[in-house]
């Protein structure tokens, strides 16, 4: 059954591909008019896309477009020497659009121009499927964290796959990932030189040099992978949904969180102490509609203060329908509903990935930052 349903979703027509661009949005991205980008184009040293049969249109693929963005946007790009900055995007929570936020994070910042390395460490494979591959049937072992958990390999190169999206390289996910959660402890009791909490940390560490950012989608637990991903970052966002349970439940995350840390920094042998450039909490999924909404969102306000981001990503219908689960508005090529209901999300989760890439490069320029 399973192939048969792969055969239906994956035949070739169906296969996913990335959006094209145009003139306006190329400005955008570049922070220039579009007189510019007519002009620019005449001194032939960027991609000048192509016409429109129709004539006058010019459409500019994702590889282009990124080929602009890394010029005009130099001083946001990774500076010489410095190291990729790993996100992890975690709660505990299901259903709280971690995967959702992953992917457009990682869509957005290759849109700005940087080369990120996005790793699903979910065995569900939420982030595997968006990529366009089905997690049953198209993920083997070695394409994904599976192999560095268990000890058959110590560096994740092994597992890279480039996917649809010019400027995004994948470890998928799959079902059978769920041994890590037993291979993983079981290694720390056989070899004591293990420490079970950095053995993704060690093993991105060949790979630090070769992405911008690093961006890791996470299960909805305190697993022992859960723990590797957080380890293994720089930076942590954490999605809420205004919901009174949801608040409750990330409130917990924090706490379990710095229970762990200082566990876990005592426990180990060298001197690694635990510590993030920066914490984000992103209000997801806001219905502004909603009656309770007000009261949430003060309680969030309060709670967290500066680190909750200044954006709200709004409950839409762009991505809610049954396209979901294999796209975000990022994969959107023309929305066949309201313009309005289509900026207004599409401007929530721009807004959100300038405002992680800030983070990103503020740690690149502290002089302890960039990694480590
Ligand atoms: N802004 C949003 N508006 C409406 N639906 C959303 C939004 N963000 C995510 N979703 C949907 O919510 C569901 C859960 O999102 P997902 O990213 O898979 O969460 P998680 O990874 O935390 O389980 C998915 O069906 C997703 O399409
Ligand atoms: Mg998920």
């Amino acid at each position: 059954m399973v192939e048969q349903i792969r055969g239906r979703l994956l035949a070739p027509e169906a296969r996913k591909t990335a959006p094209t661009y145009s003139t306006a949005q190329l400005a955008a991205l570049c922070g220039v008019d579009k007189a510019h980008i007519s002009y620019r184009i005449t001194k032939d040293d960027l991609p000048a896309g192509r016409l429109t049969p129709a004539g006058g249109k010019r459409i500019f693929e994702l590889s282009e477009m990124r080929s602009w963005t890394r010029a005009y946007r130099e001083d946001k790009m990774r500076p010489a020497g410095k190291k990729a900055i790993t996100i992890s995007v975690g709660n505990f929570k299901g259903g709280v659009a971690k995967t959702t936020t992953s992917m457009v994070l990682a869509q957005g910042l290759s849109l700005r121009g940087h080369r990120v390395l996005a790793i699903d460490t979910d065995p569900q494979g939420s982030l595997t499927t968006l990529h366009g591959l089905l997690p049953e049937a198209e993920i083997s072992e070695e394409m994904t964290i599976g192999p560095l958990c268990d000890g058959t390999e110590s560096d994740i190169r092994y597992a890279i796959r480039s996917t649809y999206w010019d400027g995004i390289d994948l470890v998928a996910a799959a079902p059978f990932l769920f041994s890590a959660e037993f291979a993983l402890p079981a290694r720390q009791m056989q070899e004591s030189s293990v420490e079970f909490w950095n053995v993704l940390n060690d093993g991105l560490e060949s790979v630090r040099d070769l992405y911008d950012v690093i961006v890791i989608d996470t299960p909805p637990s305190l697993s022992y992978v859960t723990i590797n991903a957080l380890w293994a970052s720089n930076g942590i966002v954490v999605p809420v949904p205004p919901s009174g349970l949801d608040f409750a439940s990330s409130a917990q995350f924090w706490s379990l969180l710095a229970d762990l840390g200082s566990n876990l920094d005592k426990q180990g042998k060298g001197a690694r102490k635990k510590a993030f450039d920066f914490l984000h909490v992103l209000l997801s999924r806001v219905d502004q509609a909603d009656p309770a909404m007000p009261a949430v969102r003060q309680w969030i306000q309060a709670t967290y203060g500066e680190y909750t981001l200044p954006v709200e990503i709004p409950k839409t219908s762009v991505t809610s329908n049954k396209a979901a689960e294999f796209a975000t508005v990022y994969d959107v090529q023309k929305y066949e509903g309201a313009a309005k209901t289509y900026k207004r999300a599409v401007d929530a989760y721009d807004a959100f990935v300038d405002l992680v890439e800030q983070s990103v490069v503020g740690a690149w320029h502290e002089p302890a930052g960039g990694g480590r």
